[in-house]
């Protein structure tokens, strides 16, 4: 209710005459009368409306006005409702010094007389409205309050959140220059010894095995720093809305294939064996150079802290949707990290771990998302993790049928 709707004001008489010519009194602009014949109906209306006054005729049949006043008074919803009694004055006197007992505010006696009848109902309807004007300060004061309280709140949420951004901004930075710095440093030593060689006129005793060595070798380091790099463009990229993904016609198995294939010799390298759970063709529309580095992610991620064991990837295919699932045996995830680990350069914990920028798994659900798709995973520490990279296939590049 506003400060500007109406006085609801209450008379009860059980004679009509009376009600009317008390209504036509009391009614004006700014309130509203209601009538009622009996203390029934009056409860009645007092539990529908809020009423800045009641003005009960003291003498009716059937439950009194003073009698509707006690239980007014007893009743939480009415307890505060100002009441004005309308007596015979003289005659009841006696009932005057009781209707003040339970409570009374005021009294008018009959014959009634109109200006004192007008000036008490003035009194009332003015006190109601200013009643009602402070509610509604005092409501907007809390509500600005609150919202001061939430905007400090926020205030300190963006300030730690600031704080731990400039944290880890120079983690970052450290953390990238000793990425860089390693296969750097690596390739500045091959250029030296090279030039020691040449100087010497030793280059042309190395043979053609130890030079394709040497050069994979360089190949390796400069691959991974363009990934490194690659990696914070696509980070901005995404960052800022500018990755787009160009869908064509994809056959998942072939290139989960050829992407286990090329890993094999890493996984290979650190003794652990990298498997495809074979399964029949399966077509869908999206960009192959995009999911392929998901799926590379994914089992770098696999053999990196797989511990070893067994990595296995496999593929589902149900209802328009297929899933592709690396698995690890390795020493899995704590639950508390289980999203936080989907943040950018956001990484496990640091014990020694292989280090990495933490930026593998935000890319990768990324970029599953932009293809419709999502990236799960389902981990229990101490037995290994699951990532399940789920994507919608086109209609049109429905998995071929399954032969019998
Ligand atoms: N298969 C897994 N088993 C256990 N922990 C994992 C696994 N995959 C990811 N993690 C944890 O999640 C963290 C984040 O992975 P993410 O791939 O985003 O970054 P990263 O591997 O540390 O670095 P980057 O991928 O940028 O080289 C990792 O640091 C690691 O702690
Ligand atoms: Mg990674």
């Amino acid at each position: 209710m506003s400060a500007q709707d109406p006085s609801k004001l209450l008379i009860v008489d059980d004679l009509p005459e009376n009600l009317r010519a008390l209504d036509a009194l009391i009614r004006g602009e700014g309130r509203l009368v209601f009538q009622a014949s009996s203390g029934d109906e009056a409860l009645d209306l007092m539990l529908q409306h809020d009423f800045a006054l009641a003005i009960l005729d003291v003498q009716m049949p059937g439950m009194d006005g003073f009698e509707l006043a006690e239980l007014m008074r007893g009743t939480e919803r009415t307890r505060n409702i100002p009441i004005v009694f309308v007596s015979a004055a003289g005659r009841e006197l006696n009932y005057a010094f009781k209707g003040y007992e339970t409570g009374a505010v005021d009294f008018l006696y009959k014959p009634l007389d109109s200006d004192a009848v007008r000036s008490k109902v003035n009194v009332f309807v003015t006190l109601d409205q200013q009643r009602r004007e402070m509610q509604r300060q005092m409501a907007a004061l809390e509500r600005s309050r609150q919202e001061q309280e939430t905007l400090l709140r926020e205030l300190h949420q963006t300030q730690e959140e600031l704080q731990r951004s400039l944290r880890m901004r120079d983690e970052f930075m450290s953390l990238v220059a000793h990425e860089l710095r390693t296969p750097l440093n690596t390739l500045f030593l091959e250029t030296q010894m090279r030039s020691l060689q040449l100087k010497r006129g030793t280059l042309a005793s190395i043979k053609p095995d130890q030079f394709e060595a040497m050069i994979r070798r360089d190949e390796r380091q400069i691959k991974s720093m363009i990934r490194l790099i690659d990696d914070m463009l696509d980070v901005s990229r995404m960052r800022s809305g500018q990755l787009s993904i160009r869908p064509g016609a994809v056959e998942l198995m072939d290139l989960l294939e050829r992407v286990v294939s090329d890993l094999s010799l890493q996984a290979a390298a650190t003794g652990c064996k990298l498997s495809l759970e074979p399964h029949p063709p399966v077509q869908g529309c999206w960009d192959e150079f995009r999911i392929e580095q998901v799926v590379v992610n994914l089992l770098t991620n696999a053999l990196r802290y797989g511990g070893g064991q067994p990595v296995e990837v496999s593929v589902q295919y149900a209802k328009d949707t297929v899933s592709i699932h690396v698995r690890d045996e390795g020493k899995g995830i704590a639950a508390s990290d289980l999203e936080r680990i989907f943040e950018p350069y956001e990484r496990g914990a640091r014990n020694g771990e292989p280090k990495g920028l933490g930026l593998g798994l935000y890319i990768s659900r990324q970029l599953a998302i932009s293809h419709g798709g999502e990236l799960r995973v389902t981990s229990k520490p101490g037995e290994g993790s699951t990532f399940s990279l789920i994507l919608p296939t086109c209609e049109q590049t429905a998995p071929a049928p399954v032969s019998a």
